[in-house]
Protein backbone atom coordinates (compact mmCIF):
# COMPACT_ATOMS: atom_id res chain seq x y z
CA UNK A 1 0.00 0.00 0.00
CA UNK A 2 1.48 3.55 -0.94
CA UNK A 3 2.11 5.59 1.72
CA UNK A 4 -1.31 8.13 1.72
CA UNK A 5 1.48 11.35 2.15
CA UNK A 6 2.78 10.23 -1.23
CA UNK A 7 -0.81 9.51 -3.16
CA UNK A 8 -0.98 12.95 -4.24
CA UNK A 9 2.24 13.74 -5.79
CA UNK A 10 2.88 13.25 -9.50
CA UNK A 11 4.45 9.64 -10.29
CA UNK A 12 7.06 11.68 -12.81
CA UNK A 13 8.87 14.46 -12.72
CA UNK A 14 7.32 17.44 -14.34
CA UNK A 15 3.53 15.46 -14.31
CA UNK A 16 0.87 17.95 -12.93
CA UNK A 17 -0.49 17.16 -9.49
CA UNK A 18 -2.60 14.34 -9.53
CA UNK A 19 -6.53 15.71 -9.14
CA UNK A 20 -7.54 15.85 -5.22
CA UNK A 21 -11.02 15.74 -6.23
CA UNK A 22 -13.51 13.99 -8.84
CA UNK A 23 -14.85 17.03 -10.37
CA UNK A 24 -18.90 16.40 -10.47
CA UNK A 25 -20.64 17.20 -13.49
CA UNK A 26 -23.35 15.63 -15.53
CA UNK A 27 -22.62 12.61 -17.29
CA UNK A 28 -25.82 10.86 -18.13
CA UNK A 29 -24.77 9.21 -21.05
CA UNK A 30 -21.18 8.48 -22.45
CA UNK A 31 -22.10 8.44 -26.42
CA UNK A 32 -19.88 6.00 -27.95
CA UNK A 33 -18.71 6.58 -31.75
CA UNK A 34 -16.32 5.37 -34.07
CA UNK A 35 -13.77 7.74 -34.88
CA UNK A 36 -12.63 5.64 -37.91
CA UNK A 37 -15.62 6.72 -39.67
CA UNK A 38 -14.88 9.19 -41.50
CA UNK A 39 -19.09 10.51 -41.67
CA UNK A 40 -19.37 9.69 -38.01
CA UNK A 41 -16.09 12.24 -37.69
CA UNK A 42 -18.05 15.07 -39.21
CA UNK A 43 -20.83 14.63 -37.05
CA UNK A 44 -19.63 14.51 -34.21
CA UNK A 45 -19.89 18.60 -33.55
CA UNK A 46 -23.66 18.06 -33.22
CA UNK A 47 -23.32 15.08 -31.59
CA UNK A 48 -21.79 17.06 -28.75
CA UNK A 49 -24.96 19.15 -28.75
CA UNK A 50 -26.84 16.04 -27.72
CA UNK A 51 -24.84 14.14 -24.91
CA UNK A 52 -22.86 14.65 -21.55
CA UNK A 53 -19.87 12.79 -22.98
CA UNK A 54 -18.70 11.77 -26.69
CA UNK A 55 -16.11 8.89 -26.47
CA UNK A 56 -13.77 7.64 -29.25
CA UNK A 57 -14.02 4.11 -29.18
CA UNK A 58 -10.88 2.29 -30.11
CA UNK A 59 -11.30 -1.01 -28.30
CA UNK A 60 -13.77 -3.89 -29.26
CA UNK A 61 -16.23 -3.38 -31.96
CA UNK A 62 -13.37 -1.76 -33.96
CA UNK A 63 -11.44 -4.37 -36.10
CA UNK A 64 -8.17 -5.25 -35.72
CA UNK A 65 -7.19 -4.48 -39.04
CA UNK A 66 -8.94 -0.33 -38.03
CA UNK A 67 -7.57 -0.19 -34.92
CA UNK A 68 -4.23 2.34 -36.12
CA UNK A 69 -7.54 4.13 -38.27
CA UNK A 70 -9.90 4.84 -35.24
CA UNK A 71 -6.89 6.33 -33.20
CA UNK A 72 -5.91 8.48 -35.87
CA UNK A 73 -9.75 10.22 -36.83
CA UNK A 74 -9.91 10.27 -32.84
CA UNK A 75 -6.86 13.21 -33.06
CA UNK A 76 -8.36 14.43 -35.83
CA UNK A 77 -11.83 15.27 -33.63
CA UNK A 78 -9.27 16.19 -30.71
CA UNK A 79 -7.49 18.41 -32.88
CA UNK A 80 -9.74 20.07 -34.80
CA UNK A 81 -14.02 19.38 -34.09
CA UNK A 82 -15.76 21.76 -31.90
CA UNK A 83 -17.20 20.36 -28.83
CA UNK A 84 -17.96 23.09 -26.95
CA UNK A 85 -17.70 22.15 -23.13
CA UNK A 86 -18.62 18.60 -23.88
CA UNK A 87 -15.79 16.25 -22.33
CA UNK A 88 -14.48 14.17 -25.18
CA UNK A 89 -13.18 10.50 -23.82
CA UNK A 90 -11.27 7.38 -25.31
CA UNK A 91 -11.65 3.83 -24.56
CA UNK A 92 -8.37 2.30 -25.35
CA UNK A 93 -7.40 -0.98 -25.92
CA UNK A 94 -6.89 -3.78 -22.80
CA UNK A 95 -3.29 -3.91 -21.61
CA UNK A 96 -1.95 -6.64 -23.44
CA UNK A 97 -2.95 -5.80 -26.81
CA UNK A 98 -0.98 -4.87 -29.78
CA UNK A 99 -2.28 -1.72 -29.64
CA UNK A 100 -2.48 -0.04 -25.80
CA UNK A 101 0.97 1.15 -25.99
CA UNK A 102 0.88 3.76 -29.27
CA UNK A 103 -2.67 4.45 -28.44
CA UNK A 104 -1.13 6.05 -25.29
CA UNK A 105 1.85 7.26 -26.38
CA UNK A 106 -0.15 8.90 -29.45
CA UNK A 107 -3.21 10.27 -27.68
CA UNK A 108 -1.05 11.69 -25.05
CA UNK A 109 1.33 13.48 -27.27
CA UNK A 110 -1.31 14.57 -29.61
CA UNK A 111 -4.17 14.79 -27.76
CA UNK A 112 -3.35 14.88 -24.39
CA UNK A 113 -4.57 18.45 -23.64
CA UNK A 114 -7.91 17.74 -24.89
CA UNK A 115 -8.81 13.94 -23.86
CA UNK A 116 -10.39 14.41 -20.42
CA UNK A 117 -10.46 10.74 -19.59
CA UNK A 118 -9.18 6.95 -20.82
CA UNK A 119 -11.60 4.50 -20.29
CA UNK A 120 -9.34 1.48 -19.55
CA UNK A 121 -11.15 -2.20 -20.41
CA UNK A 122 -10.53 -5.24 -19.15
CA UNK A 123 -9.31 -4.15 -15.47
CA UNK A 124 -8.00 -7.34 -13.10
CA UNK A 125 -6.96 -5.55 -10.37
CA UNK A 126 -5.03 -2.12 -8.77
CA UNK A 127 -1.56 -3.36 -10.80
CA UNK A 128 -3.72 -2.17 -13.96
CA UNK A 129 -4.71 0.94 -12.79
CA UNK A 130 -1.14 1.86 -11.17
CA UNK A 131 1.00 0.66 -14.49
CA UNK A 132 -1.46 3.33 -16.92
CA UNK A 133 -0.96 5.87 -13.58
CA UNK A 134 3.00 5.69 -13.96
CA UNK A 135 2.77 5.51 -18.00
CA UNK A 136 0.20 8.88 -17.82
CA UNK A 137 2.60 10.64 -15.86
CA UNK A 138 6.35 10.16 -17.73
CA UNK A 139 4.09 11.03 -20.93
CA UNK A 140 2.49 13.95 -19.16
CA UNK A 141 5.86 14.80 -17.59
CA UNK A 142 7.26 14.46 -21.41
CA UNK A 143 4.66 16.54 -23.20
CA UNK A 144 4.06 19.09 -20.63
CA UNK A 145 0.53 18.65 -20.31
CA UNK A 146 -0.88 21.09 -17.72
CA UNK A 147 -4.01 18.79 -16.45
CA UNK A 148 -3.92 15.40 -15.20
CA UNK A 149 -5.58 12.49 -18.12
CA UNK A 150 -8.02 10.63 -15.56
CA UNK A 151 -8.95 6.92 -15.62
CA UNK A 152 -12.28 5.27 -15.80
CA UNK A 153 -12.38 1.41 -15.61
CA UNK A 154 -14.84 -0.91 -17.29
CA UNK A 155 -15.50 -4.02 -14.53
CA UNK A 156 -15.71 -6.49 -17.03
CA UNK A 157 -13.82 -9.49 -15.46
CA UNK A 158 -14.37 -11.74 -12.35
CA UNK A 159 -11.17 -11.06 -10.96
CA UNK A 160 -11.83 -7.71 -11.84
CA UNK A 161 -15.23 -7.78 -9.47
CA UNK A 162 -13.63 -9.57 -6.71
CA UNK A 163 -10.54 -6.69 -6.88
CA UNK A 164 -13.25 -3.59 -7.14
CA UNK A 165 -12.77 -1.90 -4.00
CA UNK A 166 -8.82 -1.88 -4.61
CA UNK A 167 -9.66 -0.49 -8.53
CA UNK A 168 -11.72 2.40 -7.28
CA UNK A 169 -9.06 3.25 -4.84
CA UNK A 170 -5.84 2.55 -6.79
CA UNK A 171 -4.96 6.27 -8.37
CA UNK A 172 -6.40 9.47 -7.72
CA UNK A 173 -6.95 9.65 -11.34
CA UNK A 174 -9.70 7.37 -10.74
CA UNK A 175 -13.23 9.09 -12.10
CA UNK A 176 -15.20 6.31 -11.79
CA UNK A 177 -16.01 2.83 -13.12
CA UNK A 178 -18.57 1.42 -15.86
CA UNK A 179 -20.18 -1.97 -15.42
CA UNK A 180 -19.06 -4.37 -18.85
CA UNK A 181 -22.02 -7.11 -18.64
CA UNK A 182 -21.02 -8.57 -22.38
CA UNK A 183 -17.51 -8.84 -21.12
CA UNK A 184 -18.00 -9.68 -17.80
CA UNK A 185 -20.55 -12.96 -18.63
CA UNK A 186 -17.59 -14.24 -20.90
CA UNK A 187 -15.09 -14.30 -17.90
CA UNK A 188 -17.59 -15.73 -15.55
CA UNK A 189 -18.69 -18.21 -17.79
CA UNK A 190 -22.08 -16.92 -17.83
CA UNK A 191 -24.54 -18.99 -20.22
CA UNK A 192 -25.60 -15.93 -21.89
CA UNK A 193 -25.39 -14.20 -25.56
CA UNK A 194 -26.08 -11.26 -24.48
CA UNK A 195 -24.76 -7.44 -23.77
CA UNK A 196 -27.01 -6.47 -20.43
CA UNK A 197 -30.05 -6.82 -19.72
CA UNK A 198 -32.12 -9.50 -18.19
CA UNK A 199 -32.92 -13.11 -19.33
CA UNK A 200 -35.79 -15.44 -19.75
CA UNK A 201 -34.14 -18.44 -18.21
CA UNK A 202 -33.31 -16.66 -14.90
CA UNK A 203 -36.26 -17.27 -12.57
CA UNK A 204 -37.57 -18.45 -9.19
CA UNK A 205 -40.61 -20.49 -9.28
CA UNK A 206 -43.12 -20.25 -6.35
CA UNK A 207 -43.59 -24.09 -4.53
CA UNK A 208 -45.92 -26.33 -5.95
CA UNK A 209 -49.54 -26.36 -4.33
CA UNK A 210 -49.44 -29.36 -2.07
CA UNK A 211 -53.27 -31.04 -2.80
CA UNK A 212 -52.69 -29.82 -6.53
CA UNK A 213 -49.01 -30.35 -8.43
CA UNK A 214 -50.33 -29.68 -11.58
CA UNK A 215 -51.31 -25.92 -10.66
CA UNK A 216 -49.46 -23.47 -12.89
CA UNK A 217 -46.88 -21.99 -10.38
CA UNK A 218 -46.12 -18.39 -10.65
CA UNK A 219 -42.54 -17.37 -11.84
CA UNK A 220 -40.25 -14.19 -11.49
CA UNK A 221 -37.40 -13.30 -13.68
CA UNK A 222 -34.57 -12.24 -11.43
CA UNK A 223 -31.87 -9.45 -11.86
CA UNK A 224 -28.49 -11.38 -12.96
CA UNK A 225 -26.35 -8.14 -12.95
CA UNK A 226 -27.44 -6.48 -9.03
CA UNK A 227 -24.88 -8.33 -7.45
CA UNK A 228 -22.13 -7.13 -9.31
CA UNK A 229 -23.84 -3.44 -9.62
CA UNK A 230 -24.73 -2.99 -5.84
CA UNK A 231 -21.04 -4.02 -5.33
CA UNK A 232 -19.81 -1.43 -7.95
CA UNK A 233 -21.86 1.22 -6.22
CA UNK A 234 -20.40 0.82 -2.47
CA UNK A 235 -16.92 0.39 -4.02
CA UNK A 236 -17.33 3.78 -6.46
CA UNK A 237 -18.73 5.95 -3.45
CA UNK A 238 -16.65 4.03 -0.85
CA UNK A 239 -13.74 6.20 -2.90
CA UNK A 240 -15.48 8.74 -3.74
CA UNK A 241 -15.66 8.19 -7.67
CA UNK A 242 -18.45 7.90 -10.14
CA UNK A 243 -19.91 4.22 -10.89
CA UNK A 244 -22.23 3.82 -14.38
CA UNK A 245 -23.80 0.87 -15.93
CA UNK A 246 -22.68 -0.04 -19.23
CA UNK A 247 -23.83 -1.03 -22.73
CA UNK A 248 -26.88 -2.14 -23.65
CA UNK A 249 -26.88 -3.88 -26.83
CA UNK A 250 -30.50 -4.84 -27.98
CA UNK A 251 -30.64 -0.99 -29.26
CA UNK A 252 -34.42 -1.98 -30.58
CA UNK A 253 -35.50 -2.76 -27.35
CA UNK A 254 -36.33 0.80 -25.80
CA UNK A 255 -38.01 -0.53 -23.00
CA UNK A 256 -36.00 -3.15 -21.58
CA UNK A 257 -32.54 -0.68 -22.14
CA UNK A 258 -35.01 1.95 -19.89
CA UNK A 259 -36.07 -0.40 -17.41
CA UNK A 260 -32.06 -1.11 -17.24
CA UNK A 261 -30.73 1.69 -17.04
CA UNK A 262 -33.57 3.06 -14.46
CA UNK A 263 -33.14 0.23 -12.06
CA UNK A 264 -28.75 1.61 -12.02
CA UNK A 265 -29.90 4.91 -11.33
CA UNK A 266 -32.48 3.84 -8.13
CA UNK A 267 -29.22 1.57 -7.13
CA UNK A 268 -27.04 4.76 -7.20
CA UNK A 269 -25.20 4.75 -11.15
CA UNK A 270 -24.98 8.36 -12.87
CA UNK A 271 -25.09 7.74 -16.14
CA UNK A 272 -24.54 4.63 -18.76
CA UNK A 273 -23.48 4.80 -22.11
CA UNK A 274 -25.51 5.17 -24.83
CA UNK A 275 -24.39 3.12 -28.47
CA UNK A 276 -27.17 3.89 -30.86
CA UNK A 277 -28.37 7.78 -30.81
CA UNK A 278 -32.07 6.50 -30.05
CA UNK A 279 -30.13 5.52 -26.10
CA UNK A 280 -29.18 9.30 -25.65
CA UNK A 281 -32.83 10.21 -24.79
CA UNK A 282 -33.39 7.18 -22.67
CA UNK A 283 -30.37 8.20 -20.87
CA UNK A 284 -31.19 11.97 -20.35
CA UNK A 285 -34.61 10.78 -19.63
CA UNK A 286 -34.00 8.34 -17.07
CA UNK A 287 -30.67 10.02 -15.23
CA UNK A 288 -32.27 13.12 -14.78
CA UNK A 289 -34.27 13.20 -11.81
CA UNK A 290 -37.70 13.07 -12.24
CA UNK A 291 -39.07 16.37 -11.48
CA UNK A 292 -42.16 14.75 -9.20
CA UNK A 293 -39.46 13.52 -7.18
CA UNK A 294 -37.22 16.77 -7.27
CA UNK A 295 -40.21 18.76 -6.19
CA UNK A 296 -40.97 16.21 -3.51
CA UNK A 297 -37.32 16.54 -2.06
CA UNK A 298 -37.21 20.29 -2.30
CA UNK A 299 -40.50 20.26 0.38
CA UNK A 300 -38.47 17.73 2.75
CA UNK A 301 -36.07 19.58 2.37
CA UNK A 302 -37.50 23.23 3.52
CA UNK A 303 -39.92 21.04 6.20
CA UNK A 304 -36.72 19.64 7.24
CA UNK A 305 -34.50 23.20 7.11
CA UNK A 306 -37.35 25.15 8.73
CA UNK A 307 -37.53 22.88 11.95
CA UNK A 308 -33.48 22.64 12.33
CA UNK A 309 -33.79 18.42 12.68
CA UNK A 310 -35.81 16.02 13.96
CA UNK A 311 -38.92 14.53 12.69
CA UNK A 312 -42.05 15.88 10.47
CA UNK A 313 -44.46 14.01 8.87
CA UNK A 314 -45.51 15.01 5.32
CA UNK A 315 -48.26 13.66 3.21
CA UNK A 316 -48.62 11.06 5.94
CA UNK A 317 -44.40 9.77 5.58
CA UNK A 318 -41.80 10.26 7.76
CA UNK A 319 -39.03 12.25 7.09
CA UNK A 320 -36.01 13.10 9.28
CA UNK A 321 -32.31 13.46 8.92
CA UNK A 322 -31.98 10.86 7.17
CA UNK A 323 -34.31 11.39 4.57
CA UNK A 324 -33.48 15.12 4.01
CA UNK A 325 -29.89 13.35 3.34
CA UNK A 326 -31.65 11.60 0.21
CA UNK A 327 -33.30 14.43 -0.24
CA UNK A 328 -30.17 16.61 -0.59
CA UNK A 329 -28.56 13.53 -2.95
CA UNK A 330 -31.26 14.04 -5.45
CA UNK A 331 -31.25 17.80 -5.19
CA UNK A 332 -27.41 18.28 -5.70
CA UNK A 333 -28.00 16.53 -8.98
CA UNK A 334 -31.00 17.98 -10.69
CA UNK A 335 -29.05 21.43 -9.48
CA UNK A 336 -26.37 20.16 -11.33
CA UNK A 337 -28.26 19.35 -14.15
CA UNK A 338 -30.24 22.09 -14.51
CA UNK A 339 -26.97 24.34 -14.67
CA UNK A 340 -26.76 22.62 -17.90
CA UNK A 341 -29.46 22.00 -19.59
CA UNK A 342 -32.12 24.52 -20.12
CA UNK A 343 -34.88 21.67 -20.73
CA UNK A 344 -34.66 19.80 -17.37
CA UNK A 345 -34.20 23.45 -15.42
CA UNK A 346 -37.59 24.64 -16.82
CA UNK A 347 -38.57 21.45 -15.38
CA UNK A 348 -37.54 21.92 -12.07
CA UNK A 349 -38.76 24.78 -12.04
CA UNK A 350 -35.03 26.03 -10.99
C1 LIG B 1 -18.45 -3.70 -22.38
O1 LIG B 1 -17.35 -3.43 -22.77
C2 LIG B 1 -18.90 -5.02 -22.12
O2 LIG B 1 -18.08 -5.94 -22.32
O3 LIG B 1 -20.06 -5.19 -21.73
MG1 LIG C 1 -16.15 -5.17 -22.92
Amino acid sequence: MRNPRDFLKPLAIGAPQPPTEVVVKPTRMIHFFDPGNERMRARVPEMATQVDVLLGNLEDAVAADRKVEARRGLIEVAQTADLGDVALWTRINSLDSPWFLDDVTELVSEAGNRIETFMLPKVQGPWDIQFLDQLLALLEAKHGLQQPILIHAILETALGVVNVEEICAASPRMQGISFGPADLAASRRMKTTRVGGGHPGYVVRADPVADNPEAPRVTAQQDLWHYTLARMVDACNAAGIAPYYGPFGDIADEQGCEDQFRAAFILGCVGAWSLHPRQIAIAKRVFSPPPDEVAFARRVIEAIGESGSGVVMLDGKMQDDATYKQAKVMMDVAEMIAAKDPEMKAAYGL
